[in-house]
């Protein structure tokens, strides 16, 4: 099977070599990648936001598949330029990313299809606004409707600021404050068929202890000791069946990842979030546990052959994954700075993000530049890898945070006390 990968990020990367694992992929090629995923695969210099680009590179290389990793060009369309050039793709329709690209949205279809979430009401006006946090009370969560790029959203007891934030928005949505542990939990869909992935947990806030504004993810580990035991099927019964139905009844199925965040509060499985994407950096914990071979998984996917019997297979072990970001991440990123140290990493996964080569040196180019992971016989082995692995690179300015699955790797009595 000849496979096009589009992207250029750490999960990309994770992508490309899981791929690349599958015995049936014969060809794997990226577009456009960045200088790790060139170590593994073929990468075209093409404009990923560009529709006509992807679809000309596509058909150029007579490629199965296309598995778009970002989620901007989904919402632009990619897949349904590429699904009517009759090139199977594994990826939603401009309509089913929705489900990402506009908060309102996604609460439209987790209202008909009943999936719980956060009470919240959409506001396009002054008074509305007002209304919504009289309303709800604090904390104040307030969203912008569109994608955002991680900067959309503001968590806040400061009536001022969560004014600011809705006023900077034509449509917002303002809802619920939901209380409890965060996770990621991703289902492969082909439009009727969902298969849920195991869980991960992701680490949104900058610094240690959960401080400091959000950022795209600053690592994330994978299974999670604490979770209840259930939470795969009640995830898959309330949320990931529901949505997938409800996108169907609505003739906009969506064919590709369905990232569910949730809040586990005391009453149960609430969604916070949907993207409609591989979650960057959760991919890059789960897929290097799955050993249901990928490419033909997400062929499965893209052509409406996923059956309800098909499992996934996941190997024992866990996995920690850790972002090293560049100085002044996320608020002003500082970039071409080079990064030594890499031939030194030995018993981890350096998956490459923001980084580009310049005279043969290996620079940084992006805010999250490199992501590591450890995999191991339990989390505690895997951190340690993953840690040891990241104190021998070298980035200036650059910083990590030090508690990724720290309290998770913890012996259960530790944990609960
Ligand atoms: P989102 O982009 O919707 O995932 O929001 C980004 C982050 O804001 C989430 O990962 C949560 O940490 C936080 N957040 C979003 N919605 C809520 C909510 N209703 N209650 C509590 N925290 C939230
Ligand atoms: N890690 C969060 C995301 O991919 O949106």
């Amino acid at each position: 099977m000849k496979v096009l990968l589009i992207g250029s990020g750490g999960r990309e990367h994770a992508l490309a070599q899981a791929l690349n694992r599958d015995p049936i992929l014969e060809e794997l090629h990226v577009a456009p990648g960045n200088p790790g995923i060139a170590l593994i695969a073929k990468c075209h210099p093409v404009d990923a936001d560009s529709n006509s680009e992807v679809v000309e590179l596509a058909k150029e290389l007579g490629v199965d598949l296309v598995v778009i990793g970002p989620e901007k060009p989904l919402v632009n369309g990619v897949a349904d330029a590429l699904r009517k050039a009759g090139i199977a793709v594994f990826g939603p329709s401009a309509l089913a990313a929705q489900l990402e690209g506009s908060k309102d949205f996604a609460k439209q279809v987790m209202r008909d299809a009943g999936v719980p979430t956060a009470r919240s009401f959409t506001c396009t006006t002054k008074a509305e606004i007002v209304a919504a946090l009289d309303a709800l009370g604090t904390p104040y969560v307030v969203k912008h409707d569109g994608l955002a790029a991680g900067k959309g959203v503001v968590v806040t007891n400061d009536r001022q600021l969560a004014l600011d934030h809705a006023y900077l928005s034509p449509c917002v949505v303002i809802e619920e404050y939901l209380d409890g542990p965060e996770v990621s939990l991703f289902g492969i869909s082909d439009g009727t068929t969902i298969l849920a992935m195991q869980p991960a947990q992701d680490f949104k806030r900058v610094f240690d202890g959960d401080l400091g504004p959000n950022t795209g993810g600053m690592g994330a580990y994978s299974p999670l000791p604490w979770a209840p035991a259930d939470i795969v099927e009640q995830t898959l019964i309330q949320v990931l069946k529901p949505t997938i139905a409800e996108m169907n009844a609505r003739g906009t199925p969506f064919i590709g990842l369905l990232y569910a965040g949730l809040a586990l509060t005391k009453q149960g499985i609430r969604v916070i979030e949907f993207n409609a994407r591989f979650g960057d950096p959760e991919t890059q914990v789960l897929l290097p546990r799955l050993n249901t071979p990928l490419a033909k998984l997400l062929y499965q996917a893209a052509t409406g052959a996923l059956k309800n019997s098909s499992t996934l297979d996941w190997a024992p072990e866990s996995a920690v994954t850790v972002v090293l970001a560049a100085e002044g991440y996320p608020t002003a990123p500082k970039l071409g700075d080079p990064i030594t140290g890499l031939e030194s990493v030995e018993n981890a996964t350096v998956f490459y993000a923001g980084t580009t080569l310049k005279d043969g040196s290996l620079l940084s180019s992006g805010g999250r530049v490199l992501t590591i992971t450890g995999v191991g016989e339990n989390l505690s082995t895997a951190r340690s890898k993953a840690y040891e692995a990241i104190s021998k690179i070298g980035l200036r300015g650059s910083h990590y945070r030090h508690d990724i699955a720290l309290t998770a790797s913890l012996p259960q009595k530790v944990r609960e006390n």
